[in-house]
């Protein structure tokens, strides 16, 4: 069977150049560019009739990369392509989860309804499953989400002298255990209460006995900074250092380094699922074998074995 091609939108090249480097494919340069207009003009000139294809999408800032990335999906099947699969190692749009006011847009289900249409599997990193429990309740294709936890706990350890590991908020319990159990560290679970997108307030719980730590946040999603930065106020009030920062996915919001900076937090460390510059820890490496598996298990909707 022949390798599997890697296609990335726009600004993720290197990142695809990895994935073929590390699972034995072709990286294969999609030609972008928008017309006067402002529509996309695509074209991939390679060659994949019955080939496996894989597109791979940073999509920390995702509603001007929607139409490519659709359009790119469409395009390779036109091609020919046996199966097309999409990596995002962010997946957007998970936080509209439910209508948290009369007639807003629940935009998780719609995203997942445009991408279960437009692609056969999904691998990602770390959605943010909250309301919830899989990404099965609203993707109609397989999915396989890849934890970043290992990776982060390696991060800590390696690099933060006696860690406890802190989450700001009830929703980030989950990565904050898991990340915790993995490097054997002590970890405590903040309370948030938010009043608005640049609004929170967070009480700290009991953390007597670690006067001595260094503080890690750790939290999937830094957007506007008010969660960290609420959460590294309210640890410093109760008496412990100014927290590290270990997030997920790094989508930095206007103003939000500001909001960080003034908090006492001077580094956030991410891994490179958005394309920012703390984007420190490499999730190739991580999602790779997941995505060999995900390629080797799944063809295209209605496509048989013949045509691979
Ligand atoms: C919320 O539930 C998430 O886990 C993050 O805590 C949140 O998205 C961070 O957003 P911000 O940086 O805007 O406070």
């Amino acid at each position: 069977m022949s390798a599997p091609v890697f296609i990335a939108l726009p600004g993720d090249e290197a990142l695809a150049e990895k994935f073929a480097e590390s699972l034995g494919g072709e990286a294969q340069a999609l030609e972008y560019r928008r017309f006067p207009d402002g529509e996309s003009y695509l074209r991939l000139d390679a060659p994949l009739d019955h080939r496996r294809v894989v597109i791979v999408a940073r999509l920390g800032r995702p509603d001007p990369r929607i139409p490519a990335l659709l359009f790119a999906a469409d395009l390779a099947r036109d091609l020919g392509a046996a199966s097309v699969g999409l990596v995002a190692p962010y997946l957007p749009y998970m936080r509209q989860d439910i209508r948290f006011h009369p007639g807003e847009a629940l935009t998780s289900v719609s995203f997942a309804r445009w991408i279960s249409y437009h692609f056969d599997w999904l691998v990602t990193v770390d959605p943010h499953l909250h309301r919830y429990d899989s990404l099965d309740q609203i993707y109609s294709i397989p999915s396989t989400v890849v934890p970043a936890a290992p990776t982060l706990a390696e991060w800590i350890s390696a690099n933060i002298r006696r860690p406890v590991v802190i989450g700001p908020d009830a929703e980030s319990a989950q990565w904050v255990e898991a990340v915790a159990a993995r490097a054997h560290l002590p970890w405590r679970v903040m309370r948030k209460q938010r009043f608005g997108d640049h609004d929170v307030h967070i009480v700290a719980p009991d953390l007597s006995g670690l006067e001595q730590h260094t503080p890690v946040l750790v939290d999937d999603i830094v957007s506007s900074g008010g969660t960290l930065a609420g959460a590294a106020k309210a640890l410093v009030e109760a008496g412990l250092a100014a927290p590290k920062c270990v997030v997920v996915h790094g989508l930095f919001g206007r103003d939000s380094r500001k909001t960080l900076a003034a908090a006492g937090i001077e580094r956030v460390v991410c891994t490179d699922s958005v394309d920012v510059p703390e984007g420190v820890v490499e999730v190739v490496p991580l999602l790779a074998p997941t995505v060999l598996r995900m390629i080797e298990d799944n063809m295209s909707h209605g496509s048989t074995a013949e045509n691979e």
